[in-house]
């Protein structure tokens, strides 16, 4: 399987609108195509999505499997305390990584705390949109069988 998905939370749909000076000045599309060419560029598929509602996140997890190699997650402010999300993400065997354009561990201490990380194959942060490519090139080499630490990549 050569699909992966992406999946950005709420408010990231305000991207190069929202706090530039913490997300920087491009927008939620500049992030879907500089990802988008990143898979033509690999030879694989990706397919983006974003929602600002917290049950069409859970779904889009819950309907990854199977169909997608690998998810590649960002909660948003979700990240914190969605006990919901974690969960849709344990129940599925398709491995996620989480994804944080800020570096959430230099500001307010809410933000240190991620519910979703421990389900999470991996997380990275602090690494602005560079973070979704990385975290597709590690969804890439794991795949075929090998094991994240704790979960069998079966896809
Ligand atoms: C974020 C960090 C979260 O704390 C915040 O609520 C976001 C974006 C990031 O990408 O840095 O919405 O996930």
């Amino acid at each position: 399987m050569n699909s992966y998905l992406i999946v950005n939370g709420p408010n990231l749909n305000m991207l190069g609108k929202r706090e530039p000076g913490v997300y920087g000045s491009a927008s939620l599309l500049d992030l879907e195509n500089e990802i988008l060419l990143f898979g033509e560029e690999t030879g694989i598929e990706i397919t983006c999505f974003q929602s600002n509602h917290e049950g069409d996140l859970i779904e889009a997890i819950q309907e990854a499997e199977g169909q997608y190699a690998g998810i590649v997650l960002n909660p948003g402010a979700f990240t914190h305390y969605s006990y919901a999300i974690r969960d849709a993400i344990a129940s599925v065997t398709v491995p996620v990584i989480e994804v944080h354009i800020s570096n959430v561990h230099r500001r307010e201490e809410f933000r240190h705390v991620s519910v979703t990380a421990p389900v999470a194959a991996g997380q990275i942060v602090g690494l602005g949109f560079a973070g979704y490519r990385l975290a597709l090139l590690a969804l890439m080499e794991k795949q075929g069988g090998e094991e994240f630490e704790g979960r069998k990549n079966t896809k």
